[in-house]
């Protein structure tokens, strides 16, 4: 069996920060301690000096889609591609979701979204299930599903166009059936009546270009659907989870809803605390569409007092990447392809922006970006800690390594990213999962389907 000793790296975890050295054997930590004599390394074992650098446990993007076929596209990220630029930021483990199909049970449509990534993924997975109706036979669906080691469920309130949205007057049975299964649900939160209300008024424009997304999706559609969704759940006594939470007015509906007794999980990712909207007016703007839209500064800002008053919970990325020219296909800010690259500059936003610019420290970060998600959803503590004798999946993070983020440096088979120009301060150098070195300055040295897929346990983390 392989060993690795990193040395003299500044541990994170939630609790504290200790300069220590760390033994991994094999795919698991095995000793951590003050220091190893040379007598106490093992034979063969590959050291790496660490002094200054930070050692975090593997970061978890807990929101991706990669290789998602949708809207008669494919995202152009795979689960290879998007695997391998995530290793390049110090991301170990994703966890990707599951579309419903008719004539598929939700385990068999699982099953085959398990099959997609696996041979491909150079990092550990887990899924979420998408429900986007209900039909009879739907409760033994969910305990087979809960019986493949899938504990969380997504839904939409929006997308009824496109088949995503699960009707309103479904939410309670889907409700009541995952609070009996105890599987979570995880929620895109937009009010679809109020966008399309809103829709039906500028149908006759001729042009709808970026900026007119904001517009169409204003803060308030958010706000909604969460008041809606956090009342429901209230009411049968359940947590939820909202994901890409993006606005002022969102945030408000989540401090409303915790007011009144109820439970919210609440993510955010990063393009809506360092974007905002003014982008949809330049150039190429089409490469920064995405769905909730980019916000006003009011709304960054919320979002970055959220994080530091502890009333979010975690940050993933949404990463669904398309190149340019799939972007710019279209004007027309319903038509162009939702989303962008994310998951490779999740770690060195957050630290330079986060913890760097004093919202929180970085213990703090390590709890929003791996420690929590894999409490949320079920994968801890064998990822997102540093416990002796869970997988080995860590990063060396070099906090002095100055970055300016540039399109070329990006390993996203989008080609962009919609962080060019950002000035960073701290960087990840090395990415090891389960003891393998994947990444080290800059260089890939996985393989690709490496990775395996993660049953979850049910979710130990409740803000309740
Ligand atoms: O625009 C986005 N976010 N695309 C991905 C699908 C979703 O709504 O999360
Ligand atoms: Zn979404
Ligand atoms: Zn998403």
């Amino acid at each position: 069996m392989g060993s690795l000793l990193i040395k003299n790296g500044r541990l994170v975890t939630v609790e504290q920060v200790q300069q220590k050295d760390l033994l991994v054997v094999g795919e698991k930590i095995k000793e951590i301690k003050d220091s190893f004599t040379a007598e106490e390394i093992p034979a063969g074992c590959t050291v790496i000096e660490a002094e200054g650098k930070y050692v975090f446990p593997g970061i978890i993007d807990a929101h991706t889609h990669y290789f998602l076929q949708s809207r008669n596209s494919t995202t152009a990220d795979d689960f290879y591609t998007g695997s391998v630029s995530a290793a390049f930021g110090g991301v170990t483990s994703f966890i990707d979701y599951a579309g419903q199909f008719t004539g598929l049970t939700l385990a068999e449509a699982n099953q085959r979204r398990r099959e997609q990534a696996e041979g491909e993924t150079v990092l550990d997975f887990s899924l979420h299930q998408c429900v986007y109706s209900l039909h009879p036979g739907i409760k033994d669906e969910l305990a087979e599903l809960k019986q493949s080691s899938i504990n969380n469920l997504k839904i939409f309130t929006t997308y009824r166009k496109e088949g995503y949205m699960l009707a309103e007057e479904s939410w309670e049975e889907l409700f009541r059936l995952a609070r009996e299964l105890k599987l979570l649900i995880t929620v895109h939160a937009e009010d679809n009546q109020l966008i399309e209300e809103i829709w039906a008024g500028h149908q006759s424009r001729t042009e709808v270009p970026p900026h007119f997304h904001p517009i169409l999706r204003p803060p308030q559609t958010e706000y909604r659907a969460i008041i809606k969704l956090g009342r429901l759940a209230g009411q049968l006594k359940m947590p939820i989870y909202i994901v890409h939470l993006s606005s002022r007015e969102g945030y408000q509906a989540v401090k409303e809803i915790r007011a009144s007794g109820g439970r919210l999980i609440v993510e955010t990712v990063p393009h809506y605390l360092l974007l905002n909207k003014d982008l949809l007016q330049e150039r190429q703007a089409q490469k920064y569409i995405m769905t909730p839209p980019l916000r006003e500064e009011a709304d960054r800002q919320a979002l970055w007092q959220g994080l530091q008053e502890k009333g979010i919970d975690l940050i993933a990325t949404d990463h669904c990447s398309f190149t340019v020219e799939q972007k710019l296909r279209s004007n027309h800010c319903r038509e162009i392809l939702p989303g962008i690259p994310g998951s490779e500059t999740l770690l060195p936003l957050i630290f330079s922006k986060g913890v760097r610019a004093g919202y929180f420290d970085v213990r703090r970060m390590v709890d929003l970006l791996s420690t929590r998600p894999a409490k949320v959803f079920g994968l801890y503590p064998e990822k997102g800690s540093l416990q002796v004798g869970t997988d080995a999946d860590l990063v060396v993070f070099d906090p002095k390594k100055e970055v300016r983020l540039a399109d070329a440096q990006q390993h996203s088979a989008a080609g962009y990213t919609p962080y060019t120009g950002i000035e960073l301060q701290g960087y990840p150098l090395i990415t090891i999962v389960r003891g393998k070195v994947i990444i080290k300055d800059g260089n890939f040295y996985g393989k690709r389907g490496s990775g395996q897929f993660l049953p979850a346990q049910e979710s130990s983390f409740d803000q309740g």
